[in-house]
């Protein structure tokens, strides 16, 4: 592909990707309604350690090493159907709890992940973002994901935010200790803040609110992800385990999106 047939969502681009796809993918990405995509999806990689015990392997990190492959579908799928965001928990602030073999694992993984996948990135015109408390990281780590971001700048295609060391409530304890002291400074009066202007102090709120949130591995919660954004998010829950889920469980995931009526607690306009 060469840089100016880049990730160019449209169907020119999507008849190339059909050709590439299973029969089922093609059916089910046949129904899906371009004109109704959502714009920023959200996903909750559940299921990872599940994975590894079923399938008999003694180490529950070979679910996270095959649970990158889903990491790549994801990006790949999102990019090419035209989706703006694409937000991935790949780290919580409470996995700090997890064994310290654990999370040197995932670290390990994030770091590869994030010096390898640049040509990737690059191919599908993806530009890579961080959200959570990143000084939480190790500086190693952190000059990955710095290099990463830097390169991808310039991509036009999907955003893909990484949630890294992120929780809900940190996110806005941190938007409020950043208010108070604005206020303290006197940069900011506390009439001012509304809805709106609280937003802008979450940790990137030009993604926008998800418009859908996946869930693997069939857990009914909501395990601190985005608490101020998902106030009305749609919510799909698979019971494919993380590193199992692929194209075909995107698409399902976005054609059920697609048959929910969204009101944002309003009404539906009767038709005289
Ligand atoms: C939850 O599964 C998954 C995680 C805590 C980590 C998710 C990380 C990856 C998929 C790999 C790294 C990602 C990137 C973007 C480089 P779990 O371990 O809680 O599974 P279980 O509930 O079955 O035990």
């Amino acid at each position: 592909m060469n840089v100016t047939e880049k990730n160019q969502p449209g169907e020119v681009f999507l008849s190339r990707v059909r050709e590439s796809l299973t029969d089922e993918e093609r059916e089910l990405l046949c129904r899906i309604n371009p004109a109704k995509l959502p714009q920023h999806i959200a996903i909750i990689m559940d299921g990872n350690g599940r994975w590894a015990r079923q399938r008999g392997y003694l180490d529950r990190i070979r679910g996270h090493e095959v649970g990158i492959e889903s990491v790549r579908v994801a990006v790949r799928a999102c990019g090419e159907l035209g989706v703006r965001a694409l937000t991935l928990y790949a780290f919580s602030v409470e996995n700090w709890k997890r064994p310290k073999r654990e999370i040197d694992a995932l670290m390990g993984l994030l770091r590869r992940f994030l010096r390898d996948e640049i040509p990737e990135l690059m191919e599908n015109n993806v530009r890579l973002v961080a959200s959570g408390r990143l000084g939480d990281l190790s500086a190693d780590v952190r000059a990955e994901l710095a290099r990463t971001m830097t390169e991808t700048q310039a991509n036009t295609g999907l955003v893909l935010n990484l949630a890294l060391s992120y929780g809900g409530r940190s996110e806005i304890v941190d938007a409020v200790r950043t208010i108070a002291r604005e206020i303290q400074q006197g940069l900011l009066q506390p009439e001012e803040i509304d809805e709106a202007r609280f937003a802008k102090y979450l940790y990137h709120p030009e993604l926008g609110d998800p418009d859908l949130l996946i869930r693997t591995s069939g857990e009914m919660r909501v395990s601190n992800f985005l608490l101020w954004q998902i106030a009305y998010t749609e919510f799909y829950v698979t019971p494919v385990l993380w590193p199992d889920f692929r194209r075909s469980h995107l698409y399902e995931a976005i054609l059920d999106y697609q048959r929910r009526e969204r009101r944002f607690g309003g009404v539906k306009e009767e038709s005289t």
